[in-house]
């Protein structure tokens, strides 16, 4: 068992994908362990996203991330990293597989529904940055 952290990003919560994404993470054998809905503020996405403070996307991602609510979760089950990557599919939707969250909701490259951690290493750092261990409750 592991974890992983994911953010339900603006364009779905703006369109109440929030259940209908929660669904497909659940039926593909991963728990939400921990949940909440917050707006993020400019400080708070610039600090999460600041391994892209270089790319040219970086300003327009975090007027972006900012623009609506989220909700940031902690995901648990085997292999929950790479799992978690598969269920979303690839960043761009016009290159996610059928059946991925990206491919069913996600708007363009920006607006693509969802977040998931990149690695174990991340995944730690990412869960602290938004989770308090007592809120976290497997
Ligand atoms: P995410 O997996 O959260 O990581 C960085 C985010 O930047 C990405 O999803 C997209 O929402 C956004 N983004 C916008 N343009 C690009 C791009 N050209 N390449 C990668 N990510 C992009």
């Amino acid at each position: 068992m592991n974890k992983t952290f994911s953010i339900i990003k603006p364009d779905a919560t703006k369109r109440n994908l929030t259940g209908a994404i929660n669904n497909i993470i659940e039926e593909n054998n991963l728990r939400i362990i921990a949940q909440k809905r917050i707006k993020l503020t400019k400080s708070q996405a610039k600090g999460f996203y600041v391994i892209h403070k270089e790319k040219p996307f970086f300003g327009d991602l975090i007027d972006y991330m900012t623009s609506e609510p989220v909700v940031v979760q902690v995901l648990e089950g085997d292999n929950a990293v790479k799992n978690y990557r598969e269920v979303m599919g690839a960043t761009n939707p016009e290159n996610a597989d059928d059946g991925t969250i990206r491919k069913k909701f996600a708007l363009n490259i920006q607006e693509n529904s969802v977040h998931g951690s990149d690695s174990d290493e991340n995944a730690k750092i990412e869960i602290k940055y938004f989770f308090r261990d007592e809120e976290i409750v497997g």
